[in-house]
């Protein structure tokens, strides 16, 4: 049985070499360890010895890791399990976590991280099932809300990834959460101490989308007057999150995929190459099988890519969570311009899930920080709602009652500023000037009545 003070280990490996190198680890640690060599006596010693914890290969002589791990579940479904592995078994990685393993870790497995997972892997249950903080019980996980089984699916997934090094291609409309997805696998993978660094291929220009990738030496072209790192090198140990890949010429497609082939980059100009350990998420709001089809997008980068695929859903087919979202935003709206926090309606709630929220959920963000801001008093009704769309309210007897001073004055200041952006053609500084009020005001208050920035127009 467990001794509280040195926990009892069982590590599974049938390289008996391996297996006494992380046994000497566990040692050094402070845990008892004990070893078996195959999956038969694995089960075998389990059920003998009671380990608090089970460290697992994959690749055993008489079966499989994920054998082993199937029955453990069954036996014992609290007993942490880390699986340990060689690289490039990730859909089994994958598999594992699927099926409950608590962690998942490469070989060679360094002491440190070991010793992190065994920690984190043990830490006594009481204190893992915690009341979960009080956003969690309203269906939020890595600051993503919704409670919808589509959602669900997606958290499953962002768990099952996380821990491992395993490629993510996250699809979906725009403002559907891409990047918020992104965020979460880094925050929860291994990784999460390292840099998360984010590349645009749709914002780059074409020509310097090359450098900012991997980097330039001196002298390499016109204005590279001092070696610069690309974002690969930045991103080193940690994640590179490649935003609207499908965006990227195919020439970049090709210098990408040998990158991802070779885990090395070449910086511009310079003839040698350096290695990176990065790990690649990317995200795209096109379909990239149709730019397959146009020759667009090369399928073999796509196959690199798209080890595990996530779909997020637009906003629209998961409509039973627009009331956790419009509740979540404009409480966080409120917080965020320290007012009063509203209270939305049923009827206002219930009109919001009718919506085609094309614009996904920054559509419902938006429009919740507008009616924090505009909405005089403390609930937002349907016709606030209407209001802020700038849809007229169908007849009801309150139709052509006299408007809030705030609400009337919200619409002057939109349509003035929407005048002066536009005889100033969009340029935000002189705007600021022409109402005499500081480019960051104008910029906030722009925010708060729904005008977009001019940059993003084009
Ligand atoms: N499930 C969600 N819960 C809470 N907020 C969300 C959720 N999904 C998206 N958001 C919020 O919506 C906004 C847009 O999300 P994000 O930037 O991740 O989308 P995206 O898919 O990357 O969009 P784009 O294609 O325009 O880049 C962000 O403010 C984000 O915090
Ligand atoms: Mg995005």
């Amino acid at each position: 049985m467990v001794d509280a003070d040195r926990p009892l280990i069982l590590v599974i490996d049938d390289d008996s070499a391996l297996r006494r190198i992380c046994l000497d680890l566990l040692t050094a640690r402070g845990y008892a360890a004990f070893g078996a060599a195959s999956v038969g006596e694995g089960l075998r010693e389990f059920a003998e010895r009671r380990p608090a914890a089970v460290l697992l290969d994959l690749k055993l002589p008489d079966g499989t890791g994920l054998d082993v791990l199937r029955e453990l579940q069954r036996l014992s479904p609290l007993t942490p399990v880390i699986v340990v592995s060689g690289q490039g078994d990730v859909s089994d990685a994958v598999e594992a976590m699927r099926l409950g393993a608590a962690e998942y870790l490469e070989k060679p497995v360094a002491s440190d991280r070991l010793h992190e997972a065994l920690e984190r892997a043990l830490a006594p249950l009481p204190a893992r099932e915690e009341p979960p903080p009080e956003h969690t019980l309203e269906g939020a996980r890595y600051g993503m809300v919704g409670r919808s089984e589509a959602m669900q699916r997606v958290y499953q997934l962002v768990d099952m990834v996380a821990p491992t090094r395993a490629r993510v291609l996250i699809s979906g409309e725009r403002g559907s959460g891409k990047e918020l997805v992104a965020r979460a696998i880094h925050a929860l993978s291994p990784r999460r101490e390292k840099p998360f660094v984010q590349l645009n291929c749709a914002a780059v220009p074409a020509e310097l989308i090359e450098s900012e990738m991997f980097g330039h030496v001196k002298g390499a072209f016109t204005g590279a007057v001092a070696d610069r790192r690309g974002t690969f090198e930045s991103a080193d140990g940690g994640t590179l999150f490649l935003d609207e890949i499908g965006d990227m010429s195919t020439v970049m497609q090709v210098k990408l995929l040998r990158t991802l082939q070779e885990g090395e980059v070449t910086p511009v100009g310079s003839s040698r190459s350096r290695p990176v350990d990065v790990r690649i998420l990317a995200a795209t709001s096109k379909n990239l099988l149709e730019e397959i089809e146009r020759n667009l997008f090369r399928d073999d980068l796509y196959d690199r890519l798209n080890v595990v695929n996530i779909a997020l859903p637009p906003l629209r087919s998961h409509s039973e969570d627009v009331p956790l979202l419009a509740e979540h935003y404009i409480r966080l709206a409120s917080v965020e311009n320290d007012i009063k926090p509203k209270r939305l309606t049923p009827r206002a709630l219930e009109f919001l899930c009718q919506l085609p929220w094309r614009g996904n959920v920054r559509e419902v963000r938006n429009l919740m920080e507008r009616l924090a801001v505009i909405v005089a008093g403390d609930t937002v009704s349907h016709r606030d709602v209407m209001d802020a769309l700038h849809m007229t309210a169908p007849a009801s007897s309150d139709d052509g009652a006299p408007m809030p001073l705030k609400l009337a004055r919200s619409r002057f200041e939109r349509q003035y500023i929407l005048e002066r952006l536009a005889a100033n053609r969009g340029n935000l500084g002189n705007t600021a000037r022409d109402l005499g009020i500081e480019r960051t005001n104008l910029y906030r208050k722009m925010k708060q009545l729904g005008i977009e920035s001019p940059a993003k127009r084009q």
